[in-house]
């Protein structure tokens, strides 16, 4: 069996530095909020992987579906020798892609900033499929990306929705830093959920067993460890409300009653007003035409868009211009 590389970009202590600052700049800001990536600890990655089996979350299944449907087309039209995938997660529905892409794929390098997701998924992959090389990445993909020097053509998939998580300005860049990564004849696979009734959508970030909530407030879990913050998840309330304008479901966290958390490692101490609401997620919902424009206006163009048959999610197909 090959081995499989594991390589950091991220410095040991990532969530150091890191989490320190983008907590001090969230926290004492009206409104308050934090960035998403820190949900994704060991703990987080296996909440979000119980969130991928709901009954409500449907953005998994929809996608799933279109990738078995349309990976022999996928493999047909890149011919990609390599797959890199960003927020890779567990690689789960990668799987039907890379099978449909052997025997003349050789690389998978999959980016995650979750080690514990990467390292499952590395060994899985390299256990099922022995001839291919697996070079995980523990990396950051919003701060600039260097991949190893594998072969093209290159296939960047970016799955799962993720590209909703990040907002329009930091979509702009991080569609600017893919486009700087492919060259002529690579391609960008990218998942998208759409724009859909308000029930529904709601119900997939809000969920009747609670798992979502559990997700949302275990980044709460990460600041009492990383930071010494002396916070109680229960002081905090799960929330997810369709903000129609920006066509976006955004999550937050909502104070049960006044409170001050005090976070030891910042010499801070934060204070909630009762019912006073923080920002945790923003999750985009979109439409062909703004996937169209956004790929343009970062120097690619739309070559194919496929949905699953109940048109709920879309995966698109890009190349540079
Ligand atoms: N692609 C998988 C997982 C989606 S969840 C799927 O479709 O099911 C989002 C994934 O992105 C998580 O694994 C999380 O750890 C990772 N992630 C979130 N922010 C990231 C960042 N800034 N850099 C790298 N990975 C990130
Ligand atoms: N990319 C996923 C999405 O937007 C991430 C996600 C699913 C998520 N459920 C969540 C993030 C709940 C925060 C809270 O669908």
């Amino acid at each position: 069996m090959s081995p499989f590389l594991v390589t950091r970009t991220l410095p040991e202590d990532a969530t150091g530095a890191d989490l320190r600052a983008d907590v001090l700049h969230g926290l004492t800001r009206t409104p308050k909020d934090l960035p998403p990536k820190w949900f994704y600890d060991a703990r987080g990655s296996e909440l979000f992987e119980e969130i991928t089996r709901l009954p409500e979350y449907y953005p998994t299944r929809a996608e799933r579906e279109i990738l078995v449907a349309r990976a022999a087309e996928i493999a047909a039209v890149t011919r990609a020798r390599t797959l890199v995938e960003l927020g890779s997660g567990s690689s789960e529905k990668t799987r039907h892609l890379i099978a449909a892409l052997l025997p003349g794929l050789e690389s998978y390098v999959p980016v995650d900033v979750s080690e514990s997701a990467l390292r499952g998924a590395a060994a899985a992959l390299t256990a099922e499929h022995p001839a291919l090389q697996v070079h995980a990445l523990i990396a950051d993909f919003t701060r600039g990306l260097a991949l190893p020097g594998t072969p093209g053509p290159r296939l960047v998939a970016f799955l799962g929705g993720t590209l909703g998580n990040l907002l329009p300005e930091q979509r702009k860049a991080f569609l600017r830093s893919v486009r700087a990564l492919l060259a002529p004849g690579d391609a960008l696979l990218l998942g998208t959920d759409l724009v859909k009734d308000e029930r529904t959508l709601v119900a997939a970030y809000d969920d009747a067993a609670g798992v979502t909530a559990a997700f949302n407030k275990n980044v709460l879990s990460v600041l009492a460890r990383e930071l010494g913050a002396d916070v109680d998840p229960d002081d905090f309330e799960h929330v997810a409300v369709w903000d129609r304008e920006n066509e976006w479901i955004e999550m937050r966290l909502r104070a049960r009653g006044p409170l001050t958390v005090k976070i030891r490692e910042l010499d801070l101490a934060v204070t909630f007003e009762a019912g006073e609401e923080m920002r945790t997620e923003v999750s985009a919902k979109f439409r062909q035409e703004g996937v169209r424009g956004e790929l343009a206006a970062a120097g690619m163009e739309l070559a194919h868009w496929w949905t699953d048959e109940a048109g709920r999610f879309a995966l698109s197909l890009a190349t540079a211009v």
